[in-house]
């Protein structure tokens, strides 16, 4: 158990007044958690205080080699005002996997849980009432160390900080249409991919912009080795259903590993899909497209939920998935986990973890 210190603020923001439009990760709440690691003393000192910004020294490790990782979960509110979380308990181990990586000293998974879950309930009037909207939680480690050696810090923050937010894509779960990166890669085996560090983000964000440049909602990325096989997209795994069997990248070090993702895996399995988790490439996603073989893509992440793909562009070619709606097994996954995460349909699966009363 942590001893968590709580210092509340003196005076509270004004909640927003209309939470259909909060966007995603814009407004932030009132309070923070807190806790440091020093080498020979280990994560010390658990605290949550007014949200506020840090002061960090200008040779700090984490501003020039990016030495941190992060996660993202949500909390939501059901109609008789229970304040819950989704299977937290995998953020926590990710979040182990993903400091692994980068070398950052491993945070307890049950201090992980503990210190959102205190969080959350100081934060509770936060939630929003709002269907769709939830309190978005980002936890994060950062390595504070003055140093310009490129080697390991000895100190770090980590930190939760949330916000109450609405769908990832300003279009809501309107199908979105994706282009297929050829040229730049996200990951390649031996590299981060699997680890959700800023880094990654960081590499992506040009491609991002290309796209939405273009028009296009995310770029989906291919494998790093020979650019063929479909991975991820910008802000989610993605599943391609075609002739009737479900396929997704494996998670073998180059693909997030998605806490919705295998949320997704588990339920199309239970309802009797074949899930097909390996190399699936580009070339036979068009190929099925045009064929009349391929019959819905969907998006899967803490963020994004499950979103419907309509369209897909890789080099001169385009293909439109269906009619350009959302597709039957794509809406039936958007309501059987948003139903389970805002408490509207039974939590059989154990997935579920109820925070306090709001
Ligand atoms: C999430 O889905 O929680 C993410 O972290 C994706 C993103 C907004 C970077």
């Amino acid at each position: 158990m942590l001893d968590i210190k709580i210092t509340r603020a003196e005076t509270l923001k004004e909640k927003p007044a209309d939470e259909t439009k909060l966007g995603f990760g814009k407004i932030f709440t009132d309070h923070m958690f807190l806790m440091d690691y020093d080498a020979g003393v280990g994560w010390h000192d658990a605290r949550i205080e007014p949200y506020h910004p840090f002061s960090i020294a200008p040779g700090c490790v984490i501003l020039h080699y990016a030495q941190e990782v992060f996660e993202g979960l949500k909390a939501y509110r059901t109609a008789d005002n229970t304040i819950q979380l989704f299977r937290p308990e995998c953020n926590a181990k990710r979040f182990q996997d993903s400091c692994e990586r980068l070398c950052i000293p491993a945070f307890p998974e049950d201090d992980f849980v503990e210190s959102i879950k205190a969080l959350v309930e100081v934060e509770k009037d936060w939630v929003p009432h709002t269907d769709g909207a939830s309190l978005y939680i980002r936890p994060f480690i950062f390595a504070t160390m003055e140093q310009l050696g490129v080697h390991a810090s000895s100190s770090y923050t980590y930190c939760v900080i949330l916000s109450p937010s609405g769908a990832y894509y300003a279009t809501g779960l309107a199908p979105v249409r994706i282009y297929v990166e050829d040229e730049y890669i996200r990951a390649a085996p031996g590299l981060t991919g699997f680890a959700k560090c800023g880094g990654n983000y960081a590499a992506s964000i040009k491609s991002g912009e290309l796209a939405e440049e273009l028009g296009f909602s995310q770029v989906l990325w291919l494998d790093g080795v020979e650019h063929k096989y479909v991975e991820e997209v910008g802000s989610m795994n993605i599943f391609f259903k075609i002739s009737g069997k479900i396929y997704t990248a494996a998670c073998v070090g180059t693909v997030l590993p998605g806490v919705t993702r295998r949320s997704i895996i588990e339920l199309c399995k239970d309802w009797g899909y074949e899930v097909i988790e390996g190399k699936l490439a580009i070339e036979d996603v068009m190929k099925a497209g045009h064929d009349g073989t391929l019959e819905e893509i969907f998006g899967s992440g803490t963020a994004a939920v499950v979103t419907p793909v309509k369209e897909l562009k890789y080099e001169d070619d385009t293909v439109t998935i269906g009619d350009g709606s959302i597709g039957e097994l794509t809406q039936k996954l958007y309501d059987t986990m948003t139903g389970m995460q805002w408490g509207k349909i039974e939590d059989n699966k154990g997935w579920i973890t109820p925070v306090c009363k709001g």
